[in-house]
């Protein structure tokens, strides 16, 4: 398919507390005529097309780059939208979605053919949400109908948490943004496959997983790939098999099983292979937590403090826009301590891991 080169993205600014809706309408119609809109949801933004318009959809992967077998999440703005795409859907899961959402929590499950295939990408089941955020629930409302949507990033990219992200990577290339400042949480949804037995994490996102057993009540089967250790190794999770969220620099990952007492020899290891490398480049950094980031500031290269271990909500939050910051200052090496798997420590390493490409270092 010829893709089509907008020369220009228009940009509108829609604060989630002062929503127009001649705007939102206009939006609407942007969708209706096969349109792509970059949006705001509570985690990253997202480029989105309405589950009917085909077409659209298929020019979401040209323009992401993102492979065509990589499917999208569905995201609508009430229970009965939800209903209306899946396929003999148990009570309990109504149940445990009207609790989760709105919210950052993505369930698989078996699709009704009203789902498009090339929305998931030829799989008979579908990744489905309802994001807490006023903008996004209020258009997918006024449009009447499911918007499938990946994070608004070129395939490969950190995921965008603001709408100069989207424009950096998208610009030219989607019809329009909608600019409502900083997303919340700065990560993806945690998302869940539930028509397996037990159910099995296919992502860690926003919402710890730990919060999803406690309200059902039953185990989660956490796989390797889902800590970012490797690739999914089938074809179920296409999306974990895809470098993600890389930079532009080498990136290293610093960890120990144990953080109370082995904090000191991630710093230990992190200062040796910063000294090791100083020769080789011009432009070193190292990403840290406000715990340690003084350990470093002898080493004459770039900190950045990444937030305190005491509070990971603000490390997750200012992750991808410091993968980001890593490219706009032009780094070409970077080290990164890791956190510890509780909470959302999981949604964190398991991005620093992929964002390294694996390059994992273990004291
Ligand atoms: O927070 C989020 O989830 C954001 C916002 C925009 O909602 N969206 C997002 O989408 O992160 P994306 O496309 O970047 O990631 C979607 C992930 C991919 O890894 C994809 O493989 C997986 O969801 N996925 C989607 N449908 C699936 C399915 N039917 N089976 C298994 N995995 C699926
Ligand atoms: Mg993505």
């Amino acid at each position: 398919m010829v893709l089509e080169v907008f020369k220009n993205t228009i940009v509108y600014r829609i604060m989630p507390d002062s929503i127009d809706n001649s705007l939102i309408e206009e939006i609407c119609g942007i969708l209706r005529n096969n349109g792509l809109i970059a949006f705001p949801t509570e985690t990253v933004y997202g480029l989105g097309a309405l589950i009917s318009k085909v077409d659209a959809i298929k020019k979401i992967f040209i323009v992401k780059g993102r492979p065509i077998d990589n499917p999208l999440i569905v995201h609508v703005s009430s229970i009965d939208m939800f209903i209306e795409l899946v396929e003999n859907i148990p009570d309990r899961i109504i149940r445990l979605v009207e609790k989760l959402w709105p919210g950052p929590f993505t369930i698989i499950w078996w699709k009704k053919s009203i789902v498009p295939d090339e929305v998931t990408a030829g799989l008979p089941k579908v990744a489905i949400r309802m994001p807490a955020h006023p903008v996004a629930l209020e258009l997918i409302r006024v449009c009447g109908e499911a918007i499938a949507a990946p994070s608004a990033n070129r395939s490969g990219k950190p995921s965008p948490t603001n709408a100069e992200h989207v424009i950096s990577d998208l610009f030219g290339l989607i019809d329009a943004v909608i600019d409502s400042g900083e997303t919340i949480y700065g990560v993806e949804s945690t998302i869940i496959d539930f028509t397996t037995n037990p159910p099995r994490l296919l992502r860690p996102g926003a919402l710890p997983v730990e919060d999803i057993i406690s309200l059902i009540g039953e185990s989660i089967e956490i796989p390797l790939f889902a800590r970012g250790y490797c690739e999914a190794e089938y074809a179920e999770a296409p999306g974990m098999r895809y470098r993600h969220y890389a930079p532009n620099s080498f990136l290293t990952v610093v960890e120990t099983d144990e953080y109370s007492s082995g904090l000191r020899n991630v710093v230990k290891k992190i200062r040796e292979i910063v000294e090791l490398n100083k020769n080789r480049f011009s432009r070193l950094a190292i990403i840290c937590s406000s715990e340690t980031c003084s350990e470093y500031v002898d080493l004459g290269v770039r900190i950045y403090d990444i937030g305190s271990r005491s509070n990971l909500f603000i490390v997750a939050r200012n992750l991808f826009k410091t993968l980001r910051q890593l490219d706009s200052d032009n780094i070409e090496f970077a080290v990164a301590e890791g956190f510890e798997e509780k909470g959302l420590g999981l949604t964190i390493m398991n991005r620093l891991r992929k964002a390294s490409g694996f390059n994992i270092v273990k004291t």
